[in-house]
């Protein structure tokens, strides 16, 4: 049987892979266009995304979509989601357990989406999806290939917001994303 998007959706809220499922008021399944050739994934949701069932609603995701404007992005071009669907406590860092346990619903919906460009944000995600031992401190804004995929991580939102000295560098990684999808994406600009 073929899978879905609506079919995955169905699969995480029934999901009781893990603890985290106990205490959601929302799964946080993913935003934007699942047409795109872009993926974005963080990390796990936090309150706000968890009481309105979207990624990046908060204070992180009003800056990732400024960060996205600067270079002509917005969630219609692109795919956001994050490894872990549920929120865990106290905003902590998904478990290797949580995230082990989420990371079969991430593979099927990038397996529906096929994206030419992965960006991670922040360093769990990259941890789980490009290197286990990735530094983001050092490895940010390098491209990366896996299985036919152009792979980037950036600076976490959130982190962004804590440490504003990370930003120039972070600007640089937006560029070089800009490029890349100029060119093997060029679909995405055309008509802006
Ligand atoms: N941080 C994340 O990694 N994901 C969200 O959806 C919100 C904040």
């Amino acid at each position: 049987m073929s899978d879905s998007m609506e079919q995955i959706l169905s699969d995480v809220q029934r999901c009781r892979g893990c603890a985290l499922c106990e205490k959601r008021t929302n799964v946080v399944f993913g935003d934007g266009n699942p047409k795109a050739p872009i993926m974005l994934i963080g990390e796990a949701p936090g309150a706000n995304e968890d009481a309105q069932g979207i990624p990046f609603v908060g204070k992180a995701g009003q800056l990732l979509d400024d960060m996205l404007e600067l270079i002509d992005l917005d969630r219609t071009k692109l795919y956001i989601t994050n490894i872990c669907k549920c929120r865990p406590p106290e905003n902590r860092d998904p478990l290797h357990v949580e995230q082990a346990a989420c990371l079969g619903f991430l593979r099927r919906q990038t397996a529906l989406i096929r994206p030419k460009i992965i960006v991670c944000l922040g360093r769990i995600s990259a941890m789980q999806l490009i290197r286990p031992d990735f530094r983001i401190s050092r490895e940010h804004g390098q491209w990366f290939d896996k299985a036919g995929v152009r792979m980037m991580a950036i600076y976490h939102p959130a982190a962004l917001l804590r440490d504003v000295s990370r930003r120039p560098d972070t600007f640089d990684d937006l560029k070089r994303l800009q490029a890349e999808i100029r060119a093997i994406c060029p679909e995405v600009y055309a008509g802006a």
